[in-house]
């Protein structure tokens, strides 16, 4: 059975950007998606009836507890996994492995660190055949407008986490990519960090106008990055909700602070916690939780022990 999307937003609440009426391509669809891995004693369902669309130029987050399948998810729109059952288009088209329409970034940076900045910029336009003299002046251009190029002749180990992912947003749109598909990219990073490359990343969206499906367990970053965010159930992962997010943009850091912004992170936040008990194999239940071999009150364990 498929779970029906509950906007908590009202749909005429949101504000219309201009971005999605430049952009016409990059429409994701994923349907009915279900994910096996193994079988037998070592079967795991990883992704149950999952669909979902993000619509060209929008920014959309899947959030949803650790192992709930989000991982599996993008891997099956970057094209690195097959689904089980049902499909994931871009454009129209089934995907049925990688291409260079759609620009990957994952938690780890994966630089290359005997090459320098902008050579990992021009890797892939190296790979799709692009003459040396172009794609120099794309990876000079692109790190340009992220603020890089200073940077260009560096390798990546002399560089922070944070510039490094930055680097490694550039260079998955190098190839001039439908939509960036990112998997935590900023999950190892600190926590100040982590909130400037969020708002770079909010930047650099506004200029290159192309699609983002973009995975993170961090509630705050789904709210402050996304126009949509699907919630997951835990595993096998179901879309549980849907929601609007009814911020203007540009996004800045102040919203983070304003009523509509902590209103959304608290009703995340009780959506996510059902399910990352259920992922710990615990009932949430009225007296409190339970599943630990003893019962904890809701004045919490400080009572029992
Ligand atoms: N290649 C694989 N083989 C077997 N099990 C896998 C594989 N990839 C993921 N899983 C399992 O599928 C479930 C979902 O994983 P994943 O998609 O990585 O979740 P998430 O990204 O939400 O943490 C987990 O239980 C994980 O252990
Ligand atoms: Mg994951």
């Amino acid at each position: 059975m498929k779970a029906e999307p509950i906007n908590i937003i009202p749909k005429d609440k949101v504000t219309t950007r201009a971005l999605n009426s430049v952009a016409n391509k990059g429409l994701v669809e994923c349907r009915d998606i279900g994910v096996v891995f193994g079988s037998g004693g070592s079967r795991v369902e990883a992704v149950k009836s999952v669909s979902l669309t993000v619509n060209p130029g929008e920014f959309v987050s899947v959030i949803g507890p650790s192992g709930c399948g989000k991982s599996s998810l993008l891997s099956i729109v970057a094209g690195f996994t097959k689904p089980t059952s049902g499909t994931a288009a871009l454009d129209g088209a089934v995907i049925k492995g990688p291409g260079s329409e759609r620009g990957v970034v994952f938690q780890q940076y994966s630089l290359f660190p005997w090459l320098t900045v902008r050579k990992n910029v021009e890797f892939g336009l190296k790979m799709a055949g692009v003459a040396r003299t172009r794609r120099e002046t794309s990876a000079r251009t692109l790190l340009g407008l992220a603020g890089l190029l200073a940077f260009e002749n560096h390798y990546p180990d002399q560089l922070s986490g944070g510039m490094r992912q930055r680097i490694g947003i550039v260079r998955a749109l190098a190839t001039s990519p439908q939509v960036l598909l990112m998997d935590e990219p900023f999950g190892a990073l600190d926590t100040q960090t982590r909130t400037v490359m969020q708002e770079i990343l909010t930047n650099m969206w506004q200029q290159f106008r192309i699609s983002v499906f973009f995975i993170t367990h961090d509630i705050e970053e789904s709210i402050f990055l996304s126009d949509r965010i699907y919630v997951m159930t835990a595993r096998p992962g179901r879309i549980k909700a849907e929601i609007v997010v009814p911020l203007p943009r540009p996004r800045t850091a102040a919203m983070t602070s304003t009523k509509e912004f902590t209103d959304l992170v608290q009703q995340l936040k009780a959506l996510i916690r059902e399910e990352s008990l259920a992922a710990m194999g615990t009932e949430l239940t009225s007296g409190g939780v339970t599943g630990f071999g003893m019962e904890v009150g809701p004045e919490g364990v400080g009572n029992v022990l």
